[in-house]
């Protein structure tokens, strides 16, 4: 789906998510949304606390599971994503404290297996994600699974490509200050969503966007994968189509 600008296709994303947060809300159900970080969302999470402010949106029956996180992180320090999405959406809605799961970056090494398949089963005992919404990284990347991740990858630790951390120094104060590992869901995990939103902004996408769409689905561009999902949609502005 191809929009004039990125601030449009966020509008259209987030009338899609507010229609199925006010279904539920009509037949007393929760909804369960994945949600990711990065500067590709933040038109859609503006949107949507405009929905809560001037349209009186509600968020109180939403679950939301965020999909990654460095590691190690402070969930105060400014780089982190529990941060990023109380700064972006949880501190100005409605969303009870409770229902939001962001990644723990300050888990205990030993821990983080056990705490990564208790976050998959969170996530299935909420009934499963009804929207998962995705960036894409230059490499393909969707949540921090790297070229590589397997089809069927859960809630893991990961080791960051370098490409990948070249691309996120702007948010640290240099290079070796970006950490070499994160917390992600995994292409299993976002694969059993029941819907799939991609988003892409930008000339820098173009070409990511057409591996993605028109290559080959291979693990070598992690974002190519949702072509096997059944209901995924790819929501960008007309630079990001350029190459298409
Ligand atoms: C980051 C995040 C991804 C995000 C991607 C693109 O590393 N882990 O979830 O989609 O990179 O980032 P941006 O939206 O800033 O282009």
């Amino acid at each position: 789906e191809i929009h004039s600008s990125a601030k449009e296709g966020s509008k259209a994303i987030a009338q899609e998510i507010a229609a199925l947060i006010r279904e539920r809300q009509a037949a007393n159900q929760k909804c369960v949304l994945g949600l990711a970080t990065g500067s590709t969302p933040k038109y859609l999470y503006a949107e949507l606390v405009r929905l809560h402010k001037e349209e009186g949106l509600s968020f109180k029956n939403v679950i939301s599971f965020n999909l990654d996180e460095y590691y190690p992180i402070e969930p105060d320090a400014l780089q982190s994503y529990n941060r990023f999405m109380k700064e972006h959406l949880f501190n100005h809605v409605d969303i009870p404290e409770g229902n939001c799961h962001v990644p723990d970056g300050t888990i205990p090494k030993e821990q983080i297996k056990k705490y990564c398949e208790e976050y998959d089963r969170a996530i299935e005992a909420a009934g499963g994600i009804d929207i998962q919404i995705l960036g894409i990284g230059n490499n393909g990347h969707i949540g921090f699974n790297e070229p590589g991740s397997n089809i069927n990858s859960h809630t893991r630790l990961i080791t960051l490509d370098n490409s990948t951390r070249l691309a996120n120094a702007y948010e640290f104060p240099n290079m070796s200050q970006v950490p070499r590992l994160a917390i992600t869901m995994g292409i299993g995990s976002i694969m059993k969503a029941k819907r799939v939103l991609l988003m892409a902004w930008g000339s820098h996408k173009a070409k990511i966007v057409c591996r993605s769409v028109e290559g080959h689905s291979t693990d070598q561009v992690p974002a190519s994968l949702l072509q096997q999902h059944p209901n995924c949609k790819f929501i960008i502005d007309e630079q990001a189509a350029a190459e298409l």
